[in-house]
């Protein structure tokens, strides 16, 4: 069978199998939904948030673009971010990055890759920011994994910058911020940084109400 074929015969295996689990999983779903978390990952396909969460359809608002990036000219992602904490008032938003993400390692090096460039140069910030740890990290891998981590709380940090976030933390004390990396060799998430209402970014980026 053609691979494309082959998802939509999976397709119709997986609503089978999950209408027999539940016989209500769909109706449940159909109106409504009420996911808890907002997860924004990166557009790698080894790392599916659901899957490798054990949540199932309904749980987890996503945006996955690469290398997990809060930026705050990104349309897309604050579209995303004001419905899921205004209309969907998740509890929880999550940054999950990866190591080895090809995002980062693109940053890191001074390769042209077109227009990729305007995106990872977000990335090559998160760097300039924290030259001094890096460059005192001498094992190559050891800094790709720890620029890794920073990207992650540098866009955790981003999420704290939005009057999205600002105004919903004043208004309704939520939702928590968390930074996460996920390994690919373990499968395992590291959890990185939380952030909550009483925590703060640099006062310059905050907004009266
Ligand atoms: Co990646």
């Amino acid at each position: 069978m053609e691979p494309i074929n082959r998802l939509i015969e999976n397709n119709k295996q997986w609503a089978a199998a999950t209408r027999e689990r539940n016989p209500r999983f769909f109706d449940d779903l159909e109106h409504e939904q009420k996911p808890e978390f907002l997860w924004i990952g990166c557009s790698d396909s080894r790392v599916p948030g659901d899957i490798l969460t054990g949540t199932h359809p309904g749980q987890i608002f996503v945006q996955r673009n690469i290398a997990n990036m809060v930026i705050h000219t990104d349309l897309n992602l604050l579209s995303v971010l004001e419905y899921a904490v205004n209309n969907l008032k998740v509890e929880h938003v999550i940054v999950c990055g990866h190591y080895n993400c090809g995002g980062v390692k693109a940053a890191m090096s001074n390769q042209n890759f077109g227009i990729i460039n305007k995106w990872v140069r977000n990335i090559k910030d998160v760097i300039r920011l924290h030259r001094d740890e890096l460059e005192a990290i001498t094992d190559e891998q050891g800094r790709f994994d720890r620029l890794v981590e920073l990207n992650v709380q540098e866009q955790v940090f981003n999420l704290a910058k939005t009057s999205i976030i600002q105004q919903a933390w004043k208004n309704r004390q939520g939702p928590h911020l968390h930074g996460w990396v996920y390994g690919l060799k373990t499968g395992i998430i590291k959890p990185l940084l939380d952030m909550t209402h009483e925590d703060h970014v640099d006062p310059i980026y905050e907004f009266e109400f």
